[in-house]
């Protein structure tokens, strides 16, 4: 399915050594979104750490750039060893950008690469509250199951096949080479 997106917006896979764009993208999220995002208030010193750990972890992270600006992203992170198929994903988008098709893009972006890792349940919790996320998961046939005012949404992700690979890097070399292009403009303009 074709992703809609705003215009002259992409969607990629973040390199090593762009934590800051993370970093800067989660600390622009309104309170709300913040709150959403983390299941509750939390401090600009606790998003900072929080992205330093999860970027050190063997995290995926899609990033939606508009104008080489980071205005959402898509975490996926393996649970460990003691749950060897599982994962766990996470979306924001800044307010300007929600309700344009961002999520549904990154969090299809996501289920792709979880396919092909041969992760077979996705975990996101989320707020009870949170209608927009819990509608975003049914979109992907999410099974929901309720536990202590937060939700759990389990996806099924099915399994790779040669197609669903050779997706996954097409994705990487567009990424790649729009990674590439805006690095050439910024150093172009300094
Ligand atoms: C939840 C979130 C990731 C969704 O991203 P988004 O870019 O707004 O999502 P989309 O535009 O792809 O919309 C996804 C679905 O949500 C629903 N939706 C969109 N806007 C909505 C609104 N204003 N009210 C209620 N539902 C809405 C629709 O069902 C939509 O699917 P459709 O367009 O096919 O009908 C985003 O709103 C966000 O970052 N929220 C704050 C952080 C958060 O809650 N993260 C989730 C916890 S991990």
């Amino acid at each position: 399915m074709q992703d809609v997106l705003p215009e002259g917006g992409v969607i990629r896979k973040l390199w090593v050594g762009e934590a800051d764009k993370y970093r800067d993208h989660v600390l622009r999220l309104d309170p709300e979104s913040r709150h959403s995002r983390f299941g509750g208030g939390v401090s600009d010193d606790f998003i900072r750490s929080y992205v330093d750990l999860s970027i050190s972890l063997d995290t995926v992270v899609h990033g939606f750039f508009l104008n080489s600006v980071m205005r959402g992203a898509a975490e996926l992170r393996p649970l460990g060893v003691r749950l060897p198929h599982q994962a766990e994903a996470a979306i924001s988008v800044e307010k300007p950008w929600q309700s344009h098709g961002v999520g549904s893009a990154l969090l299809r972006r996501t289920l792709l690469t979880a396919r092909n890792r041969g992760f077979r349940m996705l975990h996101m919790a989320c707020l009870a509250e949170n209608r927009r996320m819990q509608q975003l998961a049914r979109k992907f046939d999410a099974e929901l199951s309720f536990d202590f005012g937060s939700v759990v949404g389990e996806v099924e992700s099915s399994r790779a096949t040669p197609l669903s690979m050779m997706r996954e890097m097409m994705a990487d070399s567009h990424g790649f080479a729009t990674a590439m292009l805006d690095l050439q403009s910024r150093m172009l303009r300094a």
